[in-house]
């Protein structure tokens, strides 16, 4: 059985069918009827054990684009709120047919779990894990940098081969910087953390990536700068410098994004904190990402769903909307 737990599990080939896959499937963005019948009958739920707006909402979309059911659980309001476990959970899941389940949980391994646990017969796909991984927001990154980077021929396997991603702020909590490094480095990328010294994980030189303290210092050899959010909510105070500190010494502001080469982008996964890591001017400036990497997600999600269920066998990259 096949799921997605792990950036760090896919090959090159693997990475590069997904975007490509994408790729057509962004194309059913782009037309009257955004629909493809190929998972009709089958059975998608999200299974969302922590907040989320754009994952829940983009797989939910990705799903009813292919044409499956979905079923959305968030366990506020549901009966984990009563002392219910993952595996009851899941065998309830289970009994109503899913042929996925994509989960978001605040236990790093909770999607591995359910994976190999035998609790469910469907695929797992993994919407973000504690400060493990969250494999489809760095396919989604890869997918926005390839575009924007390699231009309008971007898929087919055109990658980001010697492209220098920066990634930046509270890596020792984000799953987003993991699944990127992952990703990235398969990708023949170039990637250079840069964080406070207090938010680096232990470690992180055995990363296949290099650590920088200067966000200065790297921006004028990046071809993508990634801000990450600061996750408080992970943290305690002790962790952290004060958010001016932080902001004068690790935020991205007009001027500093004025010493990015010219044709190099500003992404964030979102949610942002304005002000913080990331000013107005730069967040809405044609050089940012953020809405795009949006819209991407829901072409991601919709050939990771495909392809985990649907058509791996015969998904030459111009299948599934050649097949409609
Ligand atoms: N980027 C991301 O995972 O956003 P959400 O938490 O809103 O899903």
């Amino acid at each position: 059985k096949r799921h997605l737990i792990s950036a760090a599990d896919l090959t090159r080939d693997d990475a590069v069918l997904i975007l490509d896959t994408a790729e057509e499937m962004a194309r059913v963005a782009d037309r009257p009827i955004k629909k493809l019948p190929t998972l009709r009958g089958r059975t998608v739920v999200n299974l969302f054990f922590e907040d989320s707006t754009r994952t829940r909402i983009s797989f939910e979309a990705a799903a009813k684009r292919l044409s499956a059911d979905v079923i959305n659980f968030s366990a506020k309001g549901s009966s984990v709120s009563k002392g219910e476990s993952l595996k009851d959970t899941a065998l309830t899941l289970e009994a109503m047919g899913a042929d996925a389940v994509v989960i978001r949980h605040g236990a790093s391994g909770a999607p591995y779990r359910l994976a190999t646990s035998g609790w469910i017969d469907g695929a797992v796909v993994n919407a973000g894990d504690g400060t493990h991984e969250h494999p489809t927001q760095a396919l989604l990154d890869a997918f926005t940098m390839r575009r924007r980077l390699v231009g309008p021929d971007a898929g087919l396997g055109k990658d980001l081969e010697g492209r220098r991603i920066t990634i930046v702020g509270d890596i020792l909590h984000s799953r987003v910087a993991r699944s990127n490094v992952h990703l990235l480095n398969t990708l023949g990328a170039h990637v250079t953390l840069v964080a406070p010294p207090t938010l680096v994980p232990v470690g992180v030189e055995r990363w296949p990536c290099d650590i920088s303290y200067s966000l200065d210092d790297v921006l004028p050899d990046s071809d993508a700068v990634m801000m990450l959010r600061v996750q408080r909510e992970r943290m305690n105070a002790a962790y952290f410098p004060t958010e001016r500190e932080y902001s004068r010494r690790y935020g991205l502001d007009g001027e500093r994004m004025a010493k990015m080469p010219e044709h190099a982008v500003v992404m964030h996964p979102g949610p942002m904190v304005r002000g913080m890591e990331i000013t107005a001017e730069v967040a809405d400036s044609d050089r940012c990402t953020v809405v795009e990497q949006v819209a991407n997600g829901v072409s991601i999600r919709m050939a990771v769903l495909y392809l985990l269920l649907g058509g791996y066998e015969s998904a030459a990259p111009s299948t599934p909307a050649a097949r409609t």
